[in-house]
């Protein structure tokens, strides 16, 4: 029988909350299909920790982690440390030692989810966002120059490599090619005259690759406005770190919200472990009150089946989840229900045997 190993970080907030259910939802999956197993190891990591022993995770953290097939991640980030600190200790640092270069995000409106635009039918929003997720804005490269002085200055370099951009933009193409999608790319040439232009300039070169695969490439600030004027343009979507990460915070807000809006960070190669996460934080105004959603950390974990190649099993997931939605008895309040975390995941269950 086939056995994946996974490493649980719960993370911080709600983390620890939809983590858990998403857990539960995996071993229901194994035990349904039968072909397979999870073995689950716990890591207590995260700004708990941090304020125990002085760090986010334990020094071998990495090392450790690199064992396993894959990462369950909740959420990252709490008041009471810095969010530079926390995030780049943690989160930014796995994505960045495993080159987990690709951020999947879909961002679809399932049946039954709630949509805050008019005159949008369901079909109209289904893309799926291909997030640069190893450099740009977030190489961390910059300098603080005479801190505290009064000509403080400080600079964040963006890093565009030909390697990182080429590789991005080849993964989204490849993508469009076997799902027969339209590929959109996202950038900012008008003002980035050195980031974007080679950006735009590389997504030109690797379409020629491509020919058969219709392609369109936006300025962001146009994107977003389309996003929710025009969804139905965007299908395959490829960009920046940032971009990525701010567009699909827009994303979840038009396909049901951040309760719903799933990620998978993945190292396509496989020569690293890749992590699956819900895209939202910790959200420590609900935390530690039943009341966070666990679709989305449940839609990531349905994420990780499919990467396993349990694709039968990953949409069957899916698939309740929509019937849940669709259903609408048991949802919770972000979705304008009543349910607690565990009633809206236990519903889940109940789909799933279902189906
Ligand atoms: P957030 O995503 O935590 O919350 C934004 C809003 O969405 C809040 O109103 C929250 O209640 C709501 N929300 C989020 N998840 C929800 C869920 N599962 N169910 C219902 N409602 C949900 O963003 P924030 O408030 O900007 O950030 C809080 C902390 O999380 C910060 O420390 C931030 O750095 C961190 N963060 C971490 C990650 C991550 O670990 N991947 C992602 C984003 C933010
Ligand atoms: C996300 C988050 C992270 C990011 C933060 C917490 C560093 O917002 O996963 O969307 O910006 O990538
Ligand atoms: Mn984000």
């Amino acid at each position: 029988m086939d056995v994946h190993k996974i490493a649980v970080i719960p993370g911080d907030g709600v983390g620890p909350e939809v983590i858990r259910e998403g857990v539960r939802v995996l071993e229901e999956a194994a035990r349904l299909d039968g072909g397979f197993r999870f073995e689950f190891t716990w890591f207590p990591w995260g700004c708990g920790y941090y304020l125990k022993h002085g760090r986010m995770m334990e020094e071998d953290g990495i090392s450790r982690l690199e064992k396993f097939d894959a990462i369950y991640l909740g959420a990252v980030g709490y008041p009471g440390v810095p969010d530079h600190i926390s995030l780049w200790d943690l989160l930014l640092t796995i994505r960045k030692s495993f080159d987990q270069y690709v951020n999947l995000r879909p961002i679809t409106l399932l049946k039954g989810a709630p949509c805050p635009l008019k005159d949008v039918r369901r079909e109209d929003i289904d893309m799926l966002f291909v997030r640069e997720n190893s450099e740009g804005e977030y190489a961390g490269s910059g300098s603080w120059l005479f801190k505290g002085k009064p000509n403080e200055v400080v600079i964040q370099d963006g890093v565009f490599s030909r390697t990182g951009c080429e590789r991005i933009i080849r993964y989204a193409f490849e993508l469009a090619r076997k799902r027969k999608k339209s590929l959109t790319s996202i950038s900012k040439a008008n003002a980035l005259n050195y980031s974007m232009v080679f950006w735009d300039q590389i997504f030109e070169e690797v379409s020629r690759e491509y020919p058969d695969v219709e392609t369109h490439s936006y300025l962001v600030d146009a994107a977003s406005m389309l996003m929710v004027k025009d969804p139905r343009r965007f299908e395959i979507v490829v960009t920046s770190n940032l971009f990525g990460d701010i567009l699909t915070d827009l994303g979840a807000a038009i396909a049901g919200g951040m309760g719903l809006a799933a990620g998978a960070n993945l190292n396509p190669e496989r020569i690293y472990p890749s992590m699956f996460e819900p895209i939202h934080g910790s959200a420590p105004d609900i935390a530690g009150q039943g009341k966070a959603n666990p679709l989305a950390a449940i839609w990531s974990a349905s994420q990780m089946l499919d990467f396993f190649g349990h694709e039968e099993m990953g949409s069957r997931v899916l698939s309740a989840i929509e019937a849940v939605l669709e259903e609408g008895s048991v949802l919770t309040p972000d979705l304008g229900g009543t349910a607690t975390t565990s009633q809206t995941a236990d519903q889940i269950g109940r789909a799933s045997c279902r189906e």
